[in-house]
């Protein structure tokens, strides 16, 4: 039997990463490993991080600071911080309210979310409990009248906007879910997708295994992202570019955001670190476009680095899962607390008043300025 869900934070629960012990001991085997884990051999999912922690900050001392805030608009939004919740498939998996307890937590802190095409919650019911405004992440399907409904229903519950995730055409090779055995329990589904036309499936023809078959026949290209443009006046933002080849054709393509992303470490491992692909593509982006990163965010002072090196604003994807399955809605609106807390002492320690003030010459070099 695993450990009940906590109605009080355990003192010893500082840092965002204390959750994953609690998150474990709360989560069977197989959710663990969906929720925990990254293709392959995890070398994304581990460099995520390590490139975090192998940059160094530059600090400023006796900056007036006066009149600081964390304050950011984006698409015709105010929020009160740059940290928002990373869109998470089935988070039931963590917590019976799975999705319910997530928006409610983010809405205490008033962060925005974005919700999966594979919410286990239909995405009207998570809207009608948002306190900040909500994003619609969504998976082209192969049966396009089916997401061109989806859209209607995101756009009609008060949806933002559009996160249209591209790094995944197809699964990665997650051998740590395979090894556990990891099947959706019943009751937990994609709900959401409910009346779907089915994927196409089936081998393809010769004797490859993926490659010229009908699961890649139906994955969206270039030509489908002008043809959503068409569909929504929504603003439209991708999710998983990390160069600047992808960069480009998307800002050609008209869109109006990008997230750095290789998925949590989730689709091709040996992909590289987000925080080590961001400069690539803010230099293509130049501010032209607001720009966001994830994948392994767990300090303020990521938060800072992401910002330094271009970005507008993080996701925050596993800390506010593990901390659902810890505390539910509590839990996210604490892991959402300490990075905001986070956030601002490391601005104050390197001397930036509000989120305009956080640039390069925050990242320590060697060099003299
Ligand atoms: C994800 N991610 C994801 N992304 C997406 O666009 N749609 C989805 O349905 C999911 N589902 C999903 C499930 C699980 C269990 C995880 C861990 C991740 C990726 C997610 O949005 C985000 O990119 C990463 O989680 C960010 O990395 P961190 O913060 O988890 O390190």
């Amino acid at each position: 039997m695993s450990s009940p869900k906590l109605a009080q934070i355990p003192a010893d629960i500082a840092a965002v990463a204390d959750y994953s012990a609690y998150a474990r001991e709360r989560l069977g085997e197989q959710a663990w490993a969906y929720l925990a884990g990254g293709a392959a051999d995890e070398l994304t999912l581990q460099d995520n991080r390590q490139a975090f922690d192998r940059l160094r900050l530059r600090s400023r001392v006796l900056q007036d600071l006066q009149g600081g805030h964390t304050r950011l608009r984006l698409f015709g939004d105010d929020f009160a911080h740059p940290i928002f919740v990373a869109p998470v498939a089935y988070q039931q998996l963590a917590h019976p309210d799975g999705e319910l307890a997530c928006v409610l937590g983010a809405g205490a802190m008033g962060a925005g979310m974005l919700v999966s095409t594979q919410a286990s919650v239909e995405l009207e019911a998570i809207a009608a409990q948002a306190q900040a405004p909500l994003w619609f992440q969504l998976y082209i399907q192969a049966d396009r009248d089916f997401t061109v409904a989806l859209i209607r229903r995101a756009e009609a519950a008060g949806y933002r906007a559009l996160v249209v995730t591209v790094d995944a055409p197809v699964s990665g090779i997650r051998n740590r879910e395979q090894r556990a055995g990891f099947v959706l329990p019943p009751g937990i589904e994609a709900v959401n997708l409910r009346g779907m036309r089915p994927q196409p499936s089936g081998a393809p023809p010769g004797d490859s295994l993926l490659l010229g078959g009908p699961l890649l026949a139906a994955a969206p290209t270039w030509r489908d992202l002008a043809w959503l443009r068409e569909q929504t006046r929504l603003p439209i933002l991708l999710k998983g570019v990390l160069g600047a080849a992808d960069a480009e054709q998307a800002l050609a393509a008209g869109v109006d955001g990008l997230i750095v992303s290789n998925h949590g470490g989730r689709t091709l491992d040996s992909l590289p670190a987000t925080i080590d692909a961001l400069p690539e593509v803010a230099a293509v982006v130049q501010g032209r476009i607001p720009l966001l990163l994830d994948g392994g965010v767990r300090r303020g002072t990521d938060v800072l680095k992401a910002l330094a090196l271009g970005a507008n604003a993080v996701l925050v994807g596993r800390p506010c899962v593990f901390a659902l399955a810890t505390a539910g809605a509590l839990g996210v609106a604490h892991v959402l607390q300490i990075l905001r807390a986070e956030l601002e002492v490391a601005m104050a320690l390197t001397g930036c008043r509000d989120l305009a003030s956080i640039g390069p010459q925050l990242i320590f070099t060697r060099s003299h300025h």
